[in-house]
């Protein structure tokens, strides 16, 4: 077994990242087995669920969809696990973890049709920028972890953090704004509840020479202008 640095340091925060990316390997092995994934169509994951307010109501009108919910905090995914139980809803799960670390524990083979990300923390000051989740690197892992033509859907009521997202998805190569798309699903979420006003955006993975059976895929069409 590795031995447990002794000290808060750089080694300390490796070695309990190692830890929980271990934990959630082993779980998400079992979510996503086949008999876990059995009479799903299509894969779904939420990142930031808070409550799982949106993602309930989801799964409740798409039940040939697989939903997992992520979030930070741990009373938030038991009160979505909840909701769940209580609609005995066993296409969703709500799963703690941090969004890159749940991303790098998915099983080889994950793929997920629709990626949301709703009223992400906007991280208002301009030295907490790099703490946003939007952010080059976190869309090319995400990338890696959705389907050649998947989406990403994107809500703030955050004009700074709208235009941020605008900006690094425009640069992003995996990535494609789709103005004309249409949000999937309006139902709000917790937080949306509370605010006037707010913005989306929806982006495309396109295909790549890397994804396996590109073939003519590469040319085809996203609808964006
Ligand atoms: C502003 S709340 C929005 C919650 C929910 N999406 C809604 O619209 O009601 C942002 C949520 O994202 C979670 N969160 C923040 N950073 C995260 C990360 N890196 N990975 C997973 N969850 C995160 C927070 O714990 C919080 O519940």
């Amino acid at each position: 077994m590795e031995e447990k640095p002794n000290h808060n340091s750089y080694e300390m925060m490796k070695y309990l990242r190692d830890q929980r990316v271990a934990h959630l390997k082993a779980a998400l092995a079992d979510l996503y087995s086949e008999a876990g994934l059995a009479g799903a169509e299509r894969l779904l994951l939420e990142i930031g669920c808070g409550h799982g307010h949106w993602l309930t109501a989801f799964a409740e009108a798409h039940p040939s969809t697989h939903c997992v919910g992520i979030d930070l905090r741990t009373h938030r995914i038991h009160r979505g696990q909840m909701k769940r139980d209580k609609r005995a809803l066993s296409h969703l799960h709500f799963i703690k973890a941090e969004g890159r670390e749940f991303l790098d524990s998915l099983p080889e083979g994950i793929r997920y049709d629709q990626v949301f990300l709703l009223f992400p923390d906007p991280w208002p000051k301009k030295r907490h920028h790099k703490k946003r989740l939007v952010q080059p690197g976190f869309l090319s892992q995400l990338a890696e972890r959705v389907t050649p033509g998947g989406r990403l859907y994107y809500r703030t009521d955050h004009e700074g953090y709208f235009a941020w997202t605008v900006d690094h998805v425009r640069d992003h190569p995996d990535w494609e704004i789709e103005p004309k798309a249409e949000w999937p699903f309006e139902e709000s979420s917790y937080f949306q509840e509370f605010m006037e006003s707010w913005s989306s955006l929806i982006a495309v993975r396109g295909w790549s020479a890397a994804d396996p059976g590109n073939g003519d895929r590469s040319s085809q069409s996203t609808g964006i202008d």
